[in-house]
């Protein structure tokens, strides 16, 4: 079979590394060049062990999505089948403190990509098979009461200067597909959880706050409530998408598991009790400390994935519990990646997020 050439976007963040990883041990005749701008969030070093086959398979360029050229000699040289576009500044409470880096890369990246794409794709004489694949977000449909789910038809409503521009660049990229006939497909998924995950997002922090006895701030009253996907889950349904998925057609993921964040944090006290031998009045619950809520702060994501299930046969493999145990054992067995992506960055980070609140 003649190898499949993937244009990865972010493939250094959380998801993509993850995608990589799983795509080139998965798929051996998929070739993957990872296109990623190292913001704070990028770490190259996380695709630097692999065995030799997938390592044969894999090529990284350090590049930016909005850089014009670069985007046109890449797709010139390389003649991809696809695209996945994962890079995007992709933190919420970041979005708040500042959110003109999230117009630029999330909005103008996205569109630049597009259009980059849409050359490419012309210059091919509009390939069928070609797919341009836009890993978005639950959260440019805004927030959900008590009930209720969000489907591939609810209306976007994005609370955040982030879910706003996700929900720009999914305008974007359909209105590709109406206008030029680029075949796209879009998918919106709910909150994932997993190895590489940036310790900003509430599982990776709360996980390393509890192990260093630091506290742990839950925002508000602790019980908004986010849909938990296992990223290898999320990784398999990309996948789906990509292959099976109909040009035009939006995916919703979710992971049907949903959960108030304090649950959350509770979870995580008693995994790494029994971790680190904590019991009663030394539990790591004590550090537990509520502080003033994100503004805008969506209450409630839960998703309805039947269409991904229907059509493309696509269910989660793996239970919150079974792999969050596994989330928090890889944390505990990787402290050099903690303390390579701990730069004095992320500190400055922690400080201006947390301090007053
Ligand atoms: P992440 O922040 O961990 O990684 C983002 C990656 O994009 C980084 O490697 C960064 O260096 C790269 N990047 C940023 N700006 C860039 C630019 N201008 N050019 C090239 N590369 C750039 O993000 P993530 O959590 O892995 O999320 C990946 C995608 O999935 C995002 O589009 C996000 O909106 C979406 N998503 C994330 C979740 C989640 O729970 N993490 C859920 C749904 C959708
Ligand atoms: O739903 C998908 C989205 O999930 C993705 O599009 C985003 O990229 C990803 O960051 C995530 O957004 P959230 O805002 O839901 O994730 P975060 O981990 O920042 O927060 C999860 C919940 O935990 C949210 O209700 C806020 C709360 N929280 C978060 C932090 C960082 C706290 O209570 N305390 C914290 O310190």
């Amino acid at each position: 079979m003649p190898l499949k050439k993937i244009l990865v976007t972010g493939g250094c963040g959380f998801i993509g590394t993850n995608f990589i990883r799983h795509t080139l041990e998965k798929k051996p005749y998929w070739s993957i060049l990872n296109l990623d701008a190292l913001t704070y969030a990028g770490n190259p070093a996380n695709l630097e062990s692999m065995p030799e086959d997938m390592a044969a398979r894999y090529m990284f360029v350090h590049g930016d999505i909005r850089d014009n050229e670069l985007l046109k000699r890449l797709f010139i040289k390389h003649n991809f089948d696809a695209v996945i576009h994962f890079a995007a500044e992709s933190h919420v409470d970041r979005s708040i403190l500042g959110p003109e880096a999230f117009v630029e890369t999330n909005v103008i990246g996205t569109f630049r990509l597009l259009d980059a794409s849409l050359k490419h794709w012309k210059a091919h004489g509009r390939h069928p098979e070609f797919r341009f694949l836009n890993v978005s977000t639950d959260e440019v449909y805004g927030s959900l009461g008590k009930t209720g789910y969000f489907t591939e038809k609810t209306p976007y409503d994005p609370s955040s200067p982030y879910s706003a521009s996700k929900a720009a660049a999914d305008h974007f990229v359909r209105a590709y597909f109406r206008t030029y006939g680029l075949p796209v497909l879009v998918t919106n998924s709910s909150n994932n959880y997993g190895p590489y995950q940036f310790p900003e997002k509430l599982i990776p922090l709360m996980i390393l706050n509890i192990v260093e006895s630091r506290p742990v701030p839950v925002y508000g009253d602790g019980k908004n409530v986010r849909d938990w996907l296992y990223v290898i889950d999320h990784c398999d349904a990309l996948i789906k998408v990509l292959e099976e998925g109909k040009p035009g057609e939006t995916y919703n993921i979710g992971g049907g598991e949903e959960r108030q964040n304090i649950e959350v944090i509770h979870n995580l006290c008693d995994i790494l009790d029994e971790r680190l031998g904590r019991a009663g009045k030394n539990s790591s619950r004590r550090f537990i400390q509520f502080v003033t809520d994100r503004p805008g702060h969506d209450r409630r994501y839960a998703i309805d994935s039947s269409k991904l299930n229907g059509e493309l046969g696509w269910k989660p493999e793996h239970s919150f519990e079974d792999a969050l145990e596994a989330t928090v054992d890889w944390y505990l067995r990787h402290n050099e990646w903690i303390k390579s992506v701990k730069t004095g960055e992320y500190r400055k980070w922690i400080e201006k997020n947390y301090h007053t609140r």
